[in-house]
């Protein structure tokens, strides 16, 4: 998935979004040194992390979003700027001849992973980078069945005001969002089109922009066998970044998993406990 077209407004649109923040500074602190985000974009979370102390690898494969994180960091205290190291290249097929305590995928970035090969890679090369008693989190969403069933008996898709989806941008004009989700359940894909309008104090439109976003939505017994198949033994899994217990649909999941022994890798028993 290529972010090229999302750098410019990427930050505005997410300002006010931190709730994730605090459940991986606590991870983090616990791991041993270094972290490794996978997917880290414009530093959202990784820079607030480094600023705590962590000792932070970000990686990325969009150059547009890494030049932003750049460009924070820079303006950050020199023992911060010592604690960051960014790399690009892709989180299916990484190399970075080091190991960490903790990988973690937030924001459902593994989503972006639409290709079961991509989606093994991906795990194949953590499993290459993660200490032995380290872990791993990948954040993904249940898909909501509902609107997926109505999506489906729509003709086309239906452009929608996103609730809670308007916000001011750098210069503090208001930009309006709509989009447009086509639900493929054969690919099991989301597609989704964003509109972004930024409107002039006389309601003009100033400026239009559009970004496309497709993700692959993932069932929980999918990403245990995912993760078992390649390696892993699902510790928790939580339904949200306050320590929710997962209880089902259209919630968010975050998978904890770690090592396993390769010799226990056929056995799928035990696999996670609810
Ligand atoms: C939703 S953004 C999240 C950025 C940041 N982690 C955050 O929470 O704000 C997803 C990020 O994943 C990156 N990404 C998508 N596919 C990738 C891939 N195959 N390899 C590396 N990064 C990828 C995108 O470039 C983008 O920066």
């Amino acid at each position: 998935m290529d972010y090229s077209d999302y750098a410019a407004i990427y930050d505005a649109e997410y300002a006010g979004y931190d709730d994730d923040v605090a459940f991986y500074l606590s991870w983090a602190q616990k791991a041993h040194p270094p972290v490794l985000e996978l997917g880290c974009g414009t530093g959202r979370i990784l820079l607030p992390l480094a600023d705590h102390g962590v000792e932070m690898w970000g990686l990325d494969n969009c150059s547009a979003m890494l030049e932003r994180a750049r460009a924070k960091l820079s303006s950050r205290p020199l023992e911060t700027r010592r604690r960051v190291t960014l790399v690009e290249q892709d989180m299916t097929s990484f190399r970075l001849n080091r190991k960490f305590g903790l990988i973690y995928l937030p924001f459902r970035e593994f989503m972006h992973l639409t290709r079961v090969d991509q989606q093994l890679a991906c795990l194949h090369a953590i499993r290459r980078h993660l200490c032995r008693d380290g872990r791993l989190l990948i954040n993904v969403y249940d898909v909501d069945l509902v609107t997926l069933v109505h999506s489906r008996q729509a003709a086309d898709p239906v452009l929608y005001r996103q609730p809670g989806g308007d916000y001011l941008d750098e210069q503090g004009r208001q930009v309006l969002l709509c989009s447009a989700s086509r639900y493929d359940p054969e690919q099991q894909c989301l597609f989704e089109e964003r509109f972004y309008e930024t409107i002039g104090p006389g309601g003009q439109i100033l400026e239009r922009r559009f970004v496309r976003l497709s993700q692959r939505w993932f069932f929980r017994w999918e990403m245990v066998h995912l993760l078992s198949r390649s390696g892993f033994k699902v510790e928790q899994l939580l339904g949200g970044y306050f320590g929710e217990r997962y209880s089902g649909l259209g919630q968010e999941m975050i998978f904890v998993a770690r090592l396993r022994p390769r010799r226990s890798w056929s056995s799928v028993g035990s696999m996670v406990r609810s």
